[in-house]
């Protein structure tokens, strides 16, 4: 089931409020007694863009992921670079309670997880030039051609991707799916706000990553076991 909501000054009108509905799996908790709060992050919709350091309580660099699934990135790196803030979207709510959970268990303090979908989200609640990098792993890859339309990396994305990065900030995008690669580089192409610049990872692999491992999220270590060949691309905000 689809449940829609939305409304308030970030939405108000009709059009708007259509276009920033937020839009939710039902919950189906992943793990008995999780306690997602306080790490998942409860904004209503009327709350607009939104200022990271009444979020952080710093104004530390701010990295996203999109698609955070179970957490496993997120939590990876926000240890690894502890002078940095994260916060990972995710559509499913079983997923994103079992991260919030999970960050809250490890006392994560730097991250946090947003329960939403995320091209609304970043449209409505993420404020210009405020990221550092966006981390995009594994996104869905809708294979049907009729679907392609609902692949996430399309020019209007784009668009946002350069008006929340900061100047220097950096896309990186992973996928095993050859065909969806092959759009995400004719996008990429298409466009000259970002400039396509070879892949670097965002942080050390953990001790003990499985050989082939690009980023280490949970989709990447079931895909190296299935022995499934990666593709990265990388893209700038110039300064
Ligand atoms: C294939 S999984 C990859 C998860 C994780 N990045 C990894 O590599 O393990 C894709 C994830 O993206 C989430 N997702 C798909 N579309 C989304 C959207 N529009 N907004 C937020 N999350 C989305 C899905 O619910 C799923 O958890």
């Amino acid at each position: 089931m689809i449940i829609r909501g939305g409304g308030g000054a970030a939405t108000n009108s009709p059009r708007l409020r259509r276009r920033c509905a937020s839009v939710t799996f039902p919950a189906m908790a992943l793990r008995p007694n999780l306690e997602p709060e306080p790490m998942l992050l409860n904004v209503p919709d009327e709350a607009g863009r939104l200022k990271w350091p009444d979020i952080f309580g710093n104004d530390h660099p701010v990295e996203l992921e999109i698609g955070a699934g179970k957490g496993t990135f997120l939590l990876g790196i926000a240890q690894a670079i502890p002078e940095h803030n994260f916060v990972g979207i995710e559509w499913a709510r079983a997923y994103a309670e079992f991260a919030a959970d999970r960050l809250r268990r490890h006392q994560q303090t730097n991250a946090r997880i947003v329960h939403g979908e995320a091209s609304w989200w970043v449209r409505c609640h993420i404020p210009d030039a405020s990221l550092f990098a966006l981390h995009i792993y594994f996104p869905d890859p809708w294979p049907k051609a009729r679907h392609h339309k609902r692949r996430l990396i399309q020019l209007p994305f784009l668009k946002e991707v350069h008006r929340i990065l900061v100047p220097g900030g950096k896309l990186r995008l992973v996928t095993d799916h050859a065909d969806y690669f092959a759009h995400m580089q004719e996008v990429l192409n298409g466009q000259t706000d970002l400039k396509v610049v070879p892949f670097e990872s965002p942080v050390a692999l953990k001790p003990g990553a499985p050989e082939g491992s690009i980023v280490g999220t949970n989709f990447e270590r079931k895909y190296i076991a299935e022995g499934r060949t990666f593709h990265a691309a990388m893209a700038v905000k110039p300064e």
